[in-house]
């Protein structure tokens, strides 16, 4: 079993012997497997760690059966070539691949002892690799040294459950496995006839996924809309904005361009930066975008405000193309009022794309699905990302349009090589029409994995401890009067900072927080000051690091 290297050691244990820990066996009573979570309890079938296929000493180390270096390449698996030098064998595959699913759990145990934030300098990582490529195949064994020695003091620790910063990229055991198979099946999904179930498991899981979170008929494959996983929320609002376009100009932008001063596109102060970002890559630039002025309480979208800018372009000949609406922005997890922005986006035909990326996870609990008021009314697209607060990895984004005709009327460009009988049916989806890129993975798998082995039952306990640790978190920051609670925090975000009239002692205060290693959080500025944020929402992250987190803030404002 491979060792955590001692230039990457524990934060609180000054002790160089202690540095290097043994190897531990997997325990069901290992921090960060919360039983109350359905589907992360250890004690359950098939976690057991003595059961068959789990026991981490079988297949370790280079004496393990397959691993011995001079054996080589086995000729009888097929599809490894002798002759090519560097295919791993079958045996050498199955070995490896056990060594490495035990690095990965080695690694979830232990993540808690290390410094959530990388240490390195820039440079530091590039000066420890070769200036050359290998030239000789080296054996895998030496990949994992240079992961040790070289990768993971480099690595921030997403996983590590005081890692309370940005928002949580949460990672599973069903997701991390469907995702090696999606990787070991290497299959292409960019048309339904390059690999049928990709596109119908996905279509399938999609389907799911809106009764979960409460989305309306239109959006589902059985409607006039369905749904699509796309990389990123960034790319669901590009795509939003290139549908809207379609839709606004009967088509004609993809013949002639957007042309200049004819389009506008609104969002709120607070959307995030990834609107922008489309507007620019669409060709509108950045006069084009309209950030719409926030409640100074809420710090949501004031419909006011949106009514009266889209009067102003429209009565100034320019076409109103999208709004987008965030539910849960980055900086505070505000929600925009999507009712009301819904009936003045109706008024001027504007395309309404909600961006759910953090929050739209809440809506799996009944008590939460208000978030989601007047989506199933109003929207023409949703995004939100299962690869943040959903336990599934990155990369995940489930994207749904109410009407896929102006998605696929963007996007679809059908050249020889693709053309096929089925593709001609119509009787088909071909998700290449949905996206940027033609080849797609298949995320479904990752997807389907986590809904089935966590159920809805499980999904929902997740969120709810995190909403539960964020309301108890609040609760003391507001009872201590050297701090102050900036904004609401209606789901899993606590935004504080030091109760005073500088920003200066609050700056002060993170830095020292996250110097210390132990926990890490990042800030935003609210209503112009710095602010500290605590994202709760890891998938190991319990009420004792939340505790403890609170015990250290108040140790450095002593
Ligand atoms: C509201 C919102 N939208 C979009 C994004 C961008 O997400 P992604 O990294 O999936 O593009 C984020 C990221 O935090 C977000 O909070």
């Amino acid at each position: 079993m491979r060792q955590v290297p001692s230039d990457h050691r524990r934060v609180d244990d000054p002790n160089p012997a202690e540095l290097n820990p043994p190897p531990a066996r997997p325990d069901p009573a290992a921090p960060g497997f919360d039983p109350a979570v359905p589907g992360l309890d250890p004690a359950k079938p098939g976690l057991d760690p003595a059961a068959p296929g789990l026991d981490p000493a079988a297949g370790l180390g280079p004496a393990a059966p397959g691993l011995d270096p001079a054996a080589g390449l086995d000729p009888a698996v097929p599809g490894v070539d002798p002759a090519v030098p560097g295919h791993m064998s079958g045996a050498e595959f199955r070995a490896y691949g056990r060594q490495v699913i035990d690095w990965i759990a080695d690694y979830y145990e232990r993540v808690e002892s290390l410094p959530v934030a990388a240490r390195v300098r820039p440079g530091e990582v590039r000066a420890q690799l070769p200036a050359h490529p290998p030239e000789q195949p080296e054996p895998f064994d030496a990949v994992l040294a240079d992961l040790d020695r070289v990768i993971m003091p480099g690595l921030t620790h997403w996983q590590h459950p005081r890692f309370f910063g940005y928002f949580p990229a949460n990672s599973s055991g069903p997701a991390v496995l469907a995702d090696l198979i999606s990787t070991g099946l290497g299959v292409q999904g960019m048309l339904w006839v390059t690999s049928p179930a990709v596109t119908e498991l996905e279509t399938h899981v999609l389907d799911w996924f809106a009764e979960l979170i409460g989305l309306p008929e239109r959006f589902r494959s059985t409607g006039s809309g369905g749904g699509v996983i796309q990389d990123t929320a960034s790319t669901a609002t590009l795509v939003a904005l290139l549908a809207a376009l379609h839709r606004a100009s009967g088509g004609e932008v993809g013949r002639s361009g957007v042309g200049s001063g004819r389009y506008t596109v609104y969002g709120s102060a607070e959307a995030h930066s990834a609107l922008l970002k489309a507007v620019r890559m669409v060709g509108l630039g950045e006069t084009a975008l309209r950030l719409v002025e926030v409640d100074d309480a809420t710090l949501a979208m004031r419909p006011d405000r949106l009514a009266r800018l889209l009067a102003d372009d429209a009565a100034a000949g320019a076409t109103p193309a999208l709004v987008l609406a965030t539910v849960g922005t980055t900086s505070t997890t505000a929600i925009d009022p999507v009712p009301e922005i819904g009936a003045i986006c109706r008024q001027y035909g504007a395309w309404l794309h909600v961006d759910a990326a953090y929050a739209g996870a809440a809506a799996v609990c009944p008590e939460f699905r208000w978030i989601h008021a007047g989506v199933a009314e109003f929207a023409d697209s949703y995004a939100m990302n299962p690869h943040k607060w959903l336990l599934t990895n990155f990369d995940c984004d489930t994207f749904y349009v109410a009407d896929r005709a102006p998605l696929v009327g963007a996007l679809s460009v059908l050249p020889e090589f693709l053309r096929n009988a089925d593709s001609d049916s119509g009787a088909v989806i071909d998700y290449r029409d949905w996206h940027p890129q033609l080849g797609r993975r298949f995320r479904a798998l990752k997807l389907w994995a986590v809904l089935r082995c966590y159920g809805a039952e499980g999904l929902r306990a997740h969120i709810r401890r995190h909403v539960a640790l964020a309301a108890e978190f609040a609760g003391r920051v507001a009872a201590d009067p050297r701090f102050e609670v900036v904004a609401p925090h209606p789901l899993s975000l606590v935004c504080f900072r030091l109760a005073g009239p500088t920003d200066e002692p609050t700056a002060d205060l993170h830095r020292r927080l996250n110097a210390g290693g132990r926990i890490f959080l990042t800030h935003t500025r609210v209503r112009g000051r710095y602010t500290l944020r605590l994202a709760i929402g890891g998938t190991r992250t319990e009420a004792r690091h939340v505790a403890e987190t609170w015990q250290a803030i108040q140790q450095a404002v002593q």
